[in-house]
């Protein structure tokens, strides 16, 4: 139920860490993939990499706080595919500062792509799925959007706020036949993180964490096929949570 032969995903935030082995995912299960991200010389490493595992992989850049790239972005990729059936909304940016010292500018700088950009894709992605009768959009929030932590008050107020917009575009967009939901992953090893999870302070986050281990991104494999397949046809507006049980941890 999970094969994805003849689906066409585009995957924004694909040039590193969950978008690249998102795509990666969808494409070994049989969809096309448009691969977006700012950098371009990544995606074509990731478009030489799943056609070599012979899939089916286009690179397009995007900027997602730029309407005007992902429109243009958005008109590549339906010229190079003709329709689309997922988007996973993967672009996303988090920096560590105290609230009291966060400016305008460092505030804007994690809002736009995570909440402004994404609604700007999910919106280009429904008006595509309109065309050729529905689909469903994946954003990917974070754990940090229903609970907090201290440095991150930007990063959990756009993930926050991307929780409450998939639950409000699910709702809109449902009569089109277009399915919002969104993964709330807790923490996954990825480059960027490894070296704090080895720190003490790394492993006293991690010993917080019900399971007792960070996730690694082969855990969202099954939550991400779910929700971009036929799987979850009866599922829309819905919060996954994939954390090790952090959420639940006790107060
Ligand atoms: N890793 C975790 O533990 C974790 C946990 C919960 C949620 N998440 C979420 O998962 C998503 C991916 O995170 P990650 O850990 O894989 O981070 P990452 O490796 O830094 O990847 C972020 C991706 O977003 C893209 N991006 C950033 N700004 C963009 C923009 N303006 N336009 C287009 N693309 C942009 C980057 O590509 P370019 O620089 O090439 O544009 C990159 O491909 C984020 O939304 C993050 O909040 C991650």
């Amino acid at each position: 139920m999970t094969d994805l032969t003849h689906r066409v995903a585009l995957v924004t935030g694909a040039s590193s860490g969950l978008g690249r082995h998102f795509a990666r995912i969808l494409a070994a299960r049989g969809a096309t993939v448009v691969a977006t991200a700012r950098r371009r010389a990544a995606l074509e490493t990731l478009t030489d990499e799943i056609a070599g595992s012979g899939g089916r992989c286009h690179p397009v850049v995007m900027d997602v706080t730029d309407a005007p790239s992902v429109a243009a972005g958005f008109a590549q990729a339906l010229d190079l595919v003709g329709g689309l059936d997922i988007v996973v909304n993967n672009a996303g940016v988090a920096q560590t500062r105290p609230a009291i010292d966060l400016s305008p500018a460092d505030w804007r700088d994690t809002l736009e792509p995570n909440l402004t950009g994404a609604f700007l894709v999910a919106q280009a992605g429904a008006r595509a799925m309109r065309e050729r009768g529905g689909g469903t959009i994946v954003n990917v929030a974070s754990i940090l959007g229903e609970r907090v932590s201290k440095g991150l008050a930007a990063y959990a107020a756009s993930k926050a706020g991307l929780i409450q917009l998939t639950k409000a575009l699910a709702l809109e967009w449902a009569p089109l036949g277009v399915r919002v939901n969104a993964l709330a992953p807790g923490y996954v090893e990825t480059d960027l993180n490894r070296a704090f999870f080895a720190t003490e302070a790394g492993a006293r986050l991690i010993a917080r964490i019900p399971q007792g281990r960070l996730g690694q991104m082969s855990d969202l494999d099954g939550p991400l096929l779910l929700l971009c397949s036929d799987a979850s046809h009866y599922m829309t507006g819905s919060v996954i949570a994939v954390d090790g049980g952090h959420l639940v941890s006790s107060l």
